[in-house]
C-alpha cells in the first residue's frame, strides 16, 4: 500500500494535537510527518507514537515533498501557506475558515457530498465544527424527505475557540470558587457558569459570523440553495463536544419513528434515545468519540412537517481533526489525490 507524506500546520494546537492522534488511532498510511507550528513552538518535542518529532516554524519550504498538508492554524495561516502547499504539490485540507466559500474549494463533509473532493485544485475545506455534525445528522433524512428550513441553537464548548479558551474556563471556575474576581481575555465576557450568545463577530443583518457559517456551509455541503437556515450560536462551559437543538421542517410529514428508522442506517450516526431512561447524548460522553449522536427525536407539536432532535458531536474530532483526516483517506481510496490540476 502507498504511504504518504503528511504535514501538521498548527501541531501544537488543540486540531493539531487531535489531528496526530486521530492518524495514529486510524492507521493512516503515513511515510512520514512534519510538525509545523510558529516560531514560538520551533524546537519543541511531540510524540507521535513511540518517535519523538521535532516541531519546525512554518515557512514557504516547509511543504517540499509533502503529499498530504493538514492545516488547523488559524485562517491567517491558511491564506497565506496554503497556496504555498498546493503549488509544492501537497494538498491541503484546511480547518479554517479561510476558503470554505470560495466556489472554486470543494467544502466537504465525507458522509454527505464525497464526490466533491474529485474537483479539488489542491485546496479542500474542512467545515465549521457545528456544520459538520448538523448536516451529518440531517443529510439521510434529506434525501428521503427534502428539507425546507432548519432552525438550529448550539451550545459549543471553549475547545473551539483553542487552548487559550480551555484555559480561560479552568481558570475562571477555580477563581469562582475560590471567591476571587475573574478577568475575561478570550471572551467578551466570564465564561465560568455563565453562557455566551456570541461567537465570531457580529455582521450587519445581527447574526454572528460562526451564525453565518452554518446558513452558507449547509447549502453549499449539501448542494442545496433554498434551505432556509436560521441559526444562533451560544458558547457554553462546556470543555469539549458541541450540542444542537435542531428543528427540522421538511416537505412532507417525518413521523420521528421513520427519522429514526433512516439514522440508524446512516454513516457516522448513532442514535441515543430513550426518554424512559434518561438516554441521550451528552458532550460529556461525546468527548473522544468519533460518531455524531442524535437524540431526542420527536413530532415538532407546532408544525405537521416538522422535527425536533438533539445532534451532539466532539467539536475536535468529527468536528475538526477527524472529518479532516477522513478526507484525505476518501481522497486516497478513490484516488483523487492528483485529479487533473
Ligand atoms: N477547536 C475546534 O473545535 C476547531 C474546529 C474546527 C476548526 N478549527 C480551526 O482550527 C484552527 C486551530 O484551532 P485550535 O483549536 O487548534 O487552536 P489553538 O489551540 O489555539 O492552536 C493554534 C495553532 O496554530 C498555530 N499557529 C499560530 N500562529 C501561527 C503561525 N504564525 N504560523 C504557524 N502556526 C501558527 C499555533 O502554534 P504555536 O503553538 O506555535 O502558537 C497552534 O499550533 C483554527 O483555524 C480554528 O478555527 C478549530
Amino acid at each position: 500500500m502507498e504511504k504518504y507524506k503528511v504535514a501538521i500546520v498548527g501541531a501544537t494546537g488543540l486540531v493539531g494535537q487531535e489531528f496526530i492522534k486521530v492518524l495514529e488511532q486510524r492507521d493512516f498510511p503515513m511515510d512520514s510527518i512534519r510538525l509545523l507550528a510558529s516560531d514560538r513552538s520551533a524546537g519543541k518535542k511531540l510524540f507521535v507514537g513511540h518517535q519523538e518529532i521535532e516541531v519546525k516554524e512554518t515557512v514557504s519550504e516547509s511543504f517540499k515533498g509533502i503529499d498530504i498538508a493538514l492545516f488547523s492554524a488559524g485562517a491567517e495561516i491558511s491564506r497565506y501557506f496554503s497556496p504555498i502547499a498546493a503549488q509544492s504539490g501537497a494538498v491541503v485540507v484546511d480547518n479554517s475558515s479561510a476558503f470554505r466559500m470560495v466556489p472554486a474549494v470543494p467544502l466537504v463533509v465525507p458522509e454527505v457530498n464525497p464526490e466533491d473532493i474529485k474537483w479539488h485544485k489542491g485546496i479542500i475545506a474542512n467545515p465549521n465544527c457545528s456544520t459538520i455534525q448538523m448536516v451529518v445528522a440531517l443529510y439521510p433524512l434529506h434525501r428521503v424527505n427534502p428539507i425546507k428550513r432548519i432552525v438550529v441553537d448550539t451550545y459549543q464548548a471553549v475547545s473551539g475557540t483553542g487552548s487559550a479558551a480551555v484555559d480561560e474556563l479552568t481558570t475562571q471556575a477555580k477563581q469562582i470558587l475560590d471567591g476571587q474576581a475573574t478577568v475575561p481575555h478570550v471572551y467578551p465576557h466570564q465564561i465560568a457558569f455563565n453562557v455566551l450568545p456570541e461567537i465570531d463577530v457580529f455582521l450587519d443583518n445581527d447574526y454572528t459570523k460562526e451564525e453565518w457559517k452554518m446558513v452558507e456551509e449547509t447549502r453549499k455541503i449539501m448542494h442545496a440553495d433554498s434551505i432556509a437556515v436560521s441559526a444562533t450560536c451560544v458558547r457554553v462551559p462546556v470543555f469539549t463536544g458541541h450540542s444542537e437543538a435542531v428543528n427540522v421542517e421538511f416537505s412532507r410529514p417525518m413521523p420521528a419513528d421513520e427519522a429514526r428508522r433512516i439514522l440508524a442506517q446512516a454513516p457516522g450516526v448513532k442514535i441515543l434515545d430513550d426518554p424512559a431512561v434518561s438516554l441521550y447524548p451528552q458532550p460529556w460522553s461525546a468527548a473522544s468519540t468519533d460518531e455524531v449522536f442524535v437524540g431526542r427525536i420527536r413530532q415538532d407539536g407546532s408544525h405537521p412537517n416538522s422535527l425536533a432532535m438533539w445532534v451532539v458531536a466532539d467539536n475536535l474530532r468529527k468536528g475538526a481533526a477527524l472529518n479532516a483526516v477522513q478526507i484525505a483517506e476518501e481522497m486516497i481510496k478513490r484516488e483523487w489525490l492528483h485529479p487533473e490540476r
